[in-house]
This record gives structure tokens, sequence and C-alpha cells, in this order.
């Protein structure tokens, strides 16, 4: 009998090892020979922990599994019970999905070389070795593929930017610092499907011509980080990593390294500064990082989705991952649905959905219950939207023509019990506390934004204009987003709820 419990992190924080552990335990008092296998979370988060059990006609689930359920399970030959869900791959959240970044995310065991490859890995990086670099790169610029991280740069640009300088040595550099609010998917990919990463960073090394790369974890992540270290190894040892890439005669290799934690530090240059053991500070471009990156070589910085997803567009081929999506936003986007929801977890989806279809359909509404208020899009950077803007299509230019930024693609929605001036103080006082303190308009205008919108809830008229001028400020005179974008969800918070902002209110009656 095997049965699946989730080792992801969030399934673990909602008691998957005690399962897990009673499991085994249970299992050994009635003598049933059971394998037990820690897979990756299938992103149906409020059902974790989610225990699959494999049977002749597929595997079946079981929901908010708790360690004292374990015997009833048992008891019910894992059959008909409370907590039964019905076949995993039937469940319509998993239904609906496009799964080609995540399609083995919770269905393989994640350190199994032989699952992986018996679910489609290694085929991409093998049709790649056989490609020429500039081969390689072209195949990326055909499938459309932009930068998962947030900015949305296509990736293949930045690939062929890197294969055209010359130099002694470059390098990939995987962003997995995922600070943005409500998000989670680099971590689950990497928890449940490392190998995915891994295959993407060598095909990355060998489009560019660069020996070496790093993953750059953030430290609240410890499974990830021990996760990836194995899979590391594992593929060192089997000869996928080192000196010659399976038997190909060319070199790539790479470790993990952990950072500190700074929101800044997701910021490319200033995650370079940290990679070399300097303070994260942001540096000035130019010159860019794909030219002068870590150790001052051209280096590709890429998030760890736009890395994960270049597997399968080498599998299945560009066009066929370029025909998902919609206008410029091409191939699927993992959304992430947190905050106060009934179903928060992860969908992979073709880029095109609304954004009400994903709030009131996918996520249900809220899990209290009340109306939604405002949805905050790409994290803290990223701005609020309204109800009237439901009909906003979830694609990059899409939400920059509502001022908004699809980041990434993290979801936080707020019920109607939200005060916004509340959340536009708190966005500027996110800025003041991560700010790295390189420009002016970023340190000293996100603690004068605190001031500011401190003396619009005194009721303060003459401070709604100071605060509309500061932001344009800060957008125009910042080095980087940080400072450049805090202002997305003070405007949107100002523009879109006008009747939390008091002199606003009043001036209306
Ligand atoms: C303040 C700040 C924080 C950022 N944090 C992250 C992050 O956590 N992860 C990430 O991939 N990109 C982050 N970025 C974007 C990176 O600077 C960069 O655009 C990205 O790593 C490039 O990879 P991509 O093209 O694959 O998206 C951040 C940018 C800023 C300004
Ligand atoms: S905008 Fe803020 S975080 Fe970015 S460089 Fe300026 S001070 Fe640093």
């Amino acid at each position: 009998m095997r049965i699946y419990v989730p080792g992801d992190a969030a399934a673990k924080a909602l008691g998957a090892d005690e399962v897990a552990e009673a499991i085994r335990a249970e299992a050994d008092k009635r003598g049933v020979a059971i394998e037990v296998i820690r897979n990756g979370s299938r992103g149906m988060v409020w059902l974790e922990p989610l225990v699959e059990v494999q049977t002749g006609i597929g595997r079946v689930a079981f929901g908010m599994v708790q360690a004292a359920d374990v015997a009833s399970l048992f008891e019910a030959g894992w059959g008909e019970h409370k907590l039964a869900l019905g076949l995993t791959e039937d469940l319509p959240w998993m239904k609906m999905q496009t799964r080609l970044t995540f399609a083995r995310c919770g269905v393989i065991d994640p350190l199994c070389l032989e699952d992986y490859e018996a679910h489609g890995g290694f085929v991409g990086l093998h049709k790649a070795i056989a490609m020429t670099p500039e081969a390689i790169v072209q195949e990326v610029l055909d499938s459309g593929l932009r930068g998962r991280g947030g900015a949305g740069f296509p990736t293949g640009i930045k690939w062929k930017t890197v294969a055209g300088a010359a130099a002694s040595q470059k390098y990939i550099v995987c962003n997995a610092d995922e600070g943005d609010s409500g998000t989670f998917a680099d971590r689950m990919i990497m928890e449940g499907d490392p190998f995915t990463l891994i295959e993407g960073m060598t095909i990355a090394g060998l489009a560019v011509g660069a020996t070496r790369g790093y993953v750059y974890m953030r430290s609240e992540y410890p499974d990830a980080i021990r996760v990836m270290q194995q899979a590391v190894l594992i593929a060192r040892n089997h000869g996928l990593l080192g000196l010659s890439v399976m038997g190909s005669g060319r070199a790539f290799d790479m470790e993990i390294r952990t950072g500190a934690g700074a929101y800044v530090c997701g910021e490319e240059t200033s995650l370079l500064n940290s990679l070399e053991g300097k303070r994260g500070v942001v540096r000035a471009k130019p010159p860019l990082p794909a030219l002068e990156g870590f150790l001052g070589k051209p280096t590709v910085v890429n998030n760890v989705i736009s890395l994960a997803s270049v597997p399968v567009i080498f599998e299945k081929g560009a066009a066929y991952y370029k025909d998902f999506g919609l206008g410029r936003s091409r191939g699927t986007i993992p959304l992430q649905i947190a905050g106060n929801v009934k179903h928060g977890g992860l969908f992979e989806v073709a880029f095109g959905m609304t954004l009400g279809e994903i709030v009131d359909n996918l996520a249900g509404g809220t899990a209290t219950g009340r109306p939604v208020k405002a949805v905050q899009v790409g994290g803290p950077l990223g701005a609020y939207f309204p109800r009237a803007l439901f009909n906003t299509q979830f694609c990059y230019e899409e939400f920059a023509g509502a001022e908004g930024l699809v980041g990434h693609a993290g979801l936080v929605v707020f019920d109607d019990t939200v005060d916004m001036l509340k959340q536009a103080r708190f966005a500027m006082e996110f800025c003041a506390i991560e700010s790295c303190g390189k420009c002016t308009p970023c340190r000293i205008g996100a603690v004068r934004g605190m001031e500011t919108v401190d003396r619009i809830a005194r009721g303060d008229a003459a401070a709604i204009p100071l605060l509309t001028d500061l932001c344009a400020t800060m957008k125009a005179g910042s080095l980087c987003a940080l400072g450049g974008f805090t202002p997305y969800p003070v405007m949107s918070a100002l523009t879109h709820f006008p009747d939390d902002f008091a002199p606003l209110k009043e001036a209306a009656e």
C-alpha cells in the first residue's frame, strides 16, 4: 500500500509530520505493509494535510487529515470516510488547471530521480544538449516566456545578452528570495520538484556558456533549502551536474546559498551583492547584471518559476507553450491565492483569467463570508484592486493598464473590514523598513509618506495632494522598484477607496 503525505512546509505546519508518523505506527500495529512517500503539495492548501492513497484507478485523496483520524482511516480501509474526497485528479481545483511547470509537483517523490524521469524529467535537457547554444536561446525566445519574478522581462532576450557577452566565466543565478506577501510558488516547486529547477538552470547554463550556478534562497525556507541541497548532491552523483553534464562534455555545476532575510535582497543587484558577501544594497544600472553581474561577470538572474518553466518548454516545444495565454503574456502562470479566502493555494493556469473569476470562483470568496473589498496583486508593491476592476484579465499588459502589476502572481484578498488608509500607511512603513537606503526618494520619502498618511488620518485635507506629489516623486526618482512601486498600493488605496480617507469622504458629503 502506497500512501502519500506531503513533506511540503505548509502541510507540515498543519500537522503532516504527525500524520505520517501516525500512519507508520498504525500500519505497524495492524501488520499492514505500507510505503509512505513524502511528496510535494498539490497546491490545495486549505485541504492540507492532503493524504493520498494509490489505488488501481488512481490516487484517492483525504483532506485535512490529522493524526487522530489515522486509526479510523485504516479501519475504513482508506475507502469510505468523512475525509474522503475521491480521486485527486477529479477534484475541480485539479481539473481546471493547466499544469505545465507544476505538472510533477505533488505527484512524484521529490528526491527520487527515477520518479522524476518516469514523469518526463530530463527530456528537455536531453533535447537541449543536442542543440547549439544559439538554438537553445531561440527556443526560449520563441516560447514567449517572460520573467516570473516580477518585472516580466523576456527571458530569451536576457539569455541572448549573456550568451553574446565575451567573458572567461559566466553565471546563472536563480532568485529564490520569494519575498512577496502571499507568494509560495518558488518554495512549493523547490520542495516538491527540485530537479525541475536544476534542469532549467542547467539548460540556461548550456545556452549562455555559464558553467556555474547559484540558487539564492531565503533563510525562512529551511525545508526548501534542505531539499534543494540534497537534490544538487543527487544530481551531481548521477553525472547530471559536473564537468560533463549527462556525458555531453559540457560543464555545469551549482550550489545553494542562503540570504539573511531582507526584502530588498530579492532585487537582482542587491541579491548579487549579498551573494558576493557584501551588504545587500542596490547597484545602479547600467551595467546590467547580464553584462556585469556576479563578481563582475555576465550573469543570468532569473526567478525560480522562470527557470523551472524551461524544461517543459523544451520537452513539449516552444510552440506548445506559447499556445497558452493571451496577448504578450504567453504560457501559464502559477497563481498563489492567499489572505482572507475560502480556498487558498496554488493554481496554475494560462494567462487571461479575470480577477473576478479567480477571487469568486477559485478562491470561493472570503473565509469570513463577508464581501470582498480589495485584492492586492503582485506583493507589497502591487496595487489594491476594487471589485469594479474585477474584469481585468490576469496578464502583464492588462494589469499595467489598470495601474497594477502581475508581479510574482500572488493575490491577497481582504474583506470589507479592511481599512485602506491603514493599508496605504503599511505600504509606506514597509518601504521605510525594507529600504536599502541608497536613494533619497525611497529612504526619506517612505518615512515622510507614513507621516503624511497619519496627517490624512487626522483629517488634514491638505495632506492629500502632498501624498500624491510624494508618490509621483518616489515613482519617478527611485533607483529601484522598492521605492518606485510603493506608490502603487498607496495610490490605488487612495483612488479606489476614497471613503477610507476621512477628508475625501467629508469633501464628498
Ligand atoms: C524590492 C524588490 C524585490 C524583489 N524580490 C524578488 C524576489 O523575491 N524574487 C524574484 O524572483 N524577483 C524579485 N525581484 C525582481 C528581480 O529584481 C529580478 O527582476 C528578477 O529576479 C529577474 O528574474 P525574472 O526575469 O526571471 O523574473 C525583486 C525586485 C525588487 C525591486
Ligand atoms: S528605491 Fe529604496 S531600496 Fe531601491 S535603491 Fe533606492 S533606497 Fe534602495
